[in-house]
């Protein structure tokens, strides 16, 4: 599975596109060679990390077409910006970058991890979440794509958990299926009279998914 392109497949044509935490580079080189934006913004925190997306965009930064901006999350990147891209940090440390920054218009965010706090914040927030999915092979990926403004959705506790298209999704049936015996067995591993409830809470959710995924691809 190719991941860049697993993610890129969210990008929608555009004018302009921010990758923030862009690191190599690789998801605006996809967006410009394929013709889904015009403009784009490299940005990241970290001076060593933007210097390699730099290098492999050289051609479209000399022609004007990118922009580097060395910044913490949003700081440099216009608020009008059309697109925005933050993949492969933290949930909470997007979290963290809309909250010091603002919503883009557009946004796709790819948390390794605490993808259900990020609904949260995002839903609280008001934002339209206009796809909530999953892919991956044995690594799984969630992907959060939205905008600013229109109604926010109205998720249940499994689809703050997973995701409302996850769990239409075989790549989540297979996700659930081995997040769920890598509980199971963490379970079976505990002392007894340890504190196990937060592990049967996730095994509730889990279960709970893989029935309400069941009953969607069998009607
Ligand atoms: C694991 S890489 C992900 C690269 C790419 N976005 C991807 O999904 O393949 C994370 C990148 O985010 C950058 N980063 C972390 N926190 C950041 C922040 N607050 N603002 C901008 N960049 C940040 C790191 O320096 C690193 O280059």
């Amino acid at each position: 599975m190719d991941r860049i392109a697993e993610l890129c497949a969210y990008i929608d044509a555009c004018y302009t596109f921010a990758d923030v935490g862009c690191d190599h580079g690789y998801c605006t080189q996809y967006a410009l060679e394929r013709g889904l934006c015009r403009r784009a913004i490299i940005a990241d925190v970290s001076a060593k990390s933007l210097s390699k997306a730099e290098k492999l965009l050289s051609g479209h930064i000399a022609s004007g077409a990118v922009l580097s901006v060395c910044c913490d999350g949003l700081d440099d990147i216009p608020e009008d910006t059309e697109q925005v891209l933050i993949a492969g940090m933290g949930g909470e440390e997007i979290i963290k970058i809309l909250s010091r920054g603002f919503i883009p218009r557009k946004f796709i965010f790819q948390p390794m991890k605490n993808a259900p706090l990020l609904r949260r914040y995002l839903i609280s927030r008001g934002c339209n979440i206009t796809r909530d999915d999953v892919f991956g092979d044995d690594k799984f990926y969630f992907v959060i794509k939205g905008t600013r403004q229109g109604a926010a959705p109205d998720y249940d506790e499994l689809e703050y958990a997973f995701g409302r298209d996850s769990l239409k999704n075989p790549a989540f049936a297979r996700y659930a299926a081995t997040e769920l015996n890598k509980k199971l067995s963490y379970l079976g591993g505990c002392d007894e009279g340890s504190d196990s409830s937060s592990l049967r809470r996730e095994i509730a959710l889990l279960k709970g998914a893989i029935e309400r995924y069941e009953r969607k691809t069998n009607s």
